[in-house]
């Protein structure tokens, strides 16, 4: 992608400094390598002017001192920026709304799963300011009220801290009430700590629990899903990297869970025997299966 001339006029007017080849390789490298996030030619301007803004704040002068100074042992803050900085994070409220309709469906078989002593575990795996699992919580208790005291939990995680800490606070710009999509979200929302933000209530923040992990590194957690949702973050991960992931994600669900996956992801044909397309995006386990060895390591 081409900058925009008005994005060229603003990085000019702020003297940006340039990046050589030879720093972008390896600050592609290093993201690669931190969050799986593949950073190709059409990402440079993007990457020069969100790691300018990190330049000036370090009182840094060029991309080279930058790259020497992640290389130190103690630079886990700056790494942290780093990520902060490559990761794109739109989201929205009911985003893909077909996913939500088809987790309200699930509704009875989670309450037969519950009587029966089973317990229910949904994952929003790259959550970003947590719209998502909101969602997915909005959904729940609509149709079920009562799902609060039921052994049912949401697990929310994200690379990013920053994306993580607005999640857990729950609040968010009052326009977010203005989408097609929104009449649940006026329903489980209050007016926020200021007049343009709404926070959602309580009893929704409950049900999710949020934790910043890099999916690509080792899972901290046993136990496995009944739906995992991984929308919108592969995209930016090489075919490799979105293979091991989805046989990870595999290996983490009941037999017959289901995993969601964004509007433009398919998961290889090869894993068919696995998890079986049903629809476009949404891929069931199949019971019959060999079980995947449960994995928390990449
Ligand atoms: C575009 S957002 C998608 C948010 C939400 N799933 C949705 O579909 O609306 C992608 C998110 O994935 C996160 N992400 C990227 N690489 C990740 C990784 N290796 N581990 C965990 N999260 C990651 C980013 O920080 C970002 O918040």
């Amino acid at each position: 992608m081409k900058p925009a001339p008005e994005e060229l006029t603003s990085l000019a007017s702020e003297n940006v400094p340039a990046m050589s080849d030879a720093d972008f390789a390896a600050l592609g490298r290093l993201v690669r390598d931190q969050t799986g996030i593949v950073l190709n030619e059409s990402k440079r301007w993007m990457l020069t002017s969100r790691l300018s803004r990190e330049i000036k704040r370090l009182g840094l002068t060029d991309f080279a001192s930058y790259r020497r100074l992640l290389e130190h042992p103690d630079a886990a803050a700056e790494l942290q920026a780093l990520t902060s900085a490559v990761t794109t994070n739109v989201t929205s409220f009911f985003r893909g709304a077909d996913h939500f309709h088809a987790l309200a469906e699930m509704i009875p078989a989670f309450k037969d799963k519950l009587q029966r002593g089973g317990r229910v575990r949904i994952w929003s795996a790259g959550c970003s300011t947590g719209q998502e699992p909101y969602s997915i919580a909005m959904t729940l208790m609509n149709e079920w009220p009562e799902v609060a005291s039921a052994d049912i939990r949401i697990l929310a995680t994200d690379i990013d801290a920053e994306v993580i800490s607005t999640a857990r606070s729950g609040v968010y710009p009052a326009k977010e009430l203005e989408g097609a999509e929104a009449s649940l979200l006026r329903r489980f929302a209050r007016p926020g700590p200021q007049p343009d933000r709404i926070e959602v209530l309580p009893e929704l923040r409950h049900l999710v629990r949020f934790e910043q992990l890099n999916m690509l590194g080792h899972w901290p957690f046993n136990g496995s899903f009944d739906v995992i949702f991984c929308r919108n973050v592969v995209i930016y991960f090489d075919a490799e990297t979105r293979h091991r992931l989805w046989e990870r994600f595999a290996s983490r669900l009941e037999p017959e869970g289901w995993l969601f996956v964004g509007h433009s992801e398919r998961i290889d044909r090869s894993l068919e025997t696995i998890l079986r397309p049903s629809g476009v995006t949404r891929y069931k386990r199949c019971s019959g299966a060999a079980s995947p060895k449960m994995s928390n390591s990449p």
